[in-house]
């Protein structure tokens, strides 16, 4: 596996222990809401394991894949701290190293934007799911879709959330910024594409009952069903 910057960023990047921000319960709320039974849950990208552990009361069994050695470490920390179970994938998407319809559920928060090829990434996802598995997503996209920012701004007129969801977002971003300074580390390459294109290629590889969930600012919450 070769190295890369999340190798580098996977200590001061683990959050256990500190206050959840209002924008990610806000994100992890609205992805445990498409959740309704308890079942095989693996997450891609799943970095600290921070949205694992959110779920981990709706799950059967929790599995989180990623590409850096140093973020599965901290996951494995924070389910030891926790008492928790887990089983911890190295490997670099879209290859998903599981057997045919083996999760329920496949989610993923922040991670998918770094896979090239989304394609190949939606069909290796939905091979590993089993039938009626969903799929539920939560990253960054492509921000020139007028479509989507029409959406977006509905959530403007609840103005109390709005600045609250930007507010700590905003501050997320600048401490985050701070660490990749501090830390000397580039940004990894990131393959943005827009809400609409996320939605085609989905359908095209066999999705059912897409749904893609406005988010404010940067990120879109999407989710398929695998029937
Ligand atoms: C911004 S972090 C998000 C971590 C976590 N999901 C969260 O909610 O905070 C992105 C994660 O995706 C992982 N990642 C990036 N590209 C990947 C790839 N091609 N295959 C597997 N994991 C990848 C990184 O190592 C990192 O842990």
């Amino acid at each position: 596996m070769k190295n890369n910057q999340f190798d580098e960023w996977a200590e001061e990047y683990n959050c256990f222990g500190k206050e959840m921000p209002f924008f990610q319960k806000w994100i992890f709320k609205k992805m445990k809401e498409e959740i309704d039974k308890k079942g095989i849950i693996l997450d891609l990208g799943t970095g600290d394991g921070r949205l694992l552990i959110y779920l981990s009361n709706t799950s059967k069994k929790l599995i989180g894949l990623d590409s850096s050695k140093n973020m599965l470490n901290e996951t494995k920390k924070n389910f030891n701290k926790l008492g928790l179970k887990g089983k911890f994938i190295l490997s670099e998407l879209p290859k998903i190293p599981l057997s045919n319809k083996s999760a329920d559920y496949i989610i993923s928060n922040a991670a998918l934007h770094h896979v090239k090829d989304k394609e190949k990434l939606y069909k290796e996802i939905l091979r590993v799911l089993k039938k009626h598995g969903k799929l539920i997503v939560a990253d960054c996209f492509e921000k020139e879709d007028k479509e989507y920012k029409n959406e977006q701004n509905k959530l403007r007129k609840d103005k109390v959330f709005w600045n609250k969801y930007l507010k700590s977002l905003n501050r997320c971003e600048k401490e985050f910024l701070n660490m990749q300074k501090k830390l000397k580390v580039k940004h990894p390459i990131e393959y943005h594409i827009t809400p609409k294109k996320t939605k085609e290629i989905l359908e095209k590889v066999g999705f059912k009952e897409i749904k893609i969930t406005p988010m404010p600012k940067l990120d879109l919450i999407y989710s398929g069903v695998k029937k």
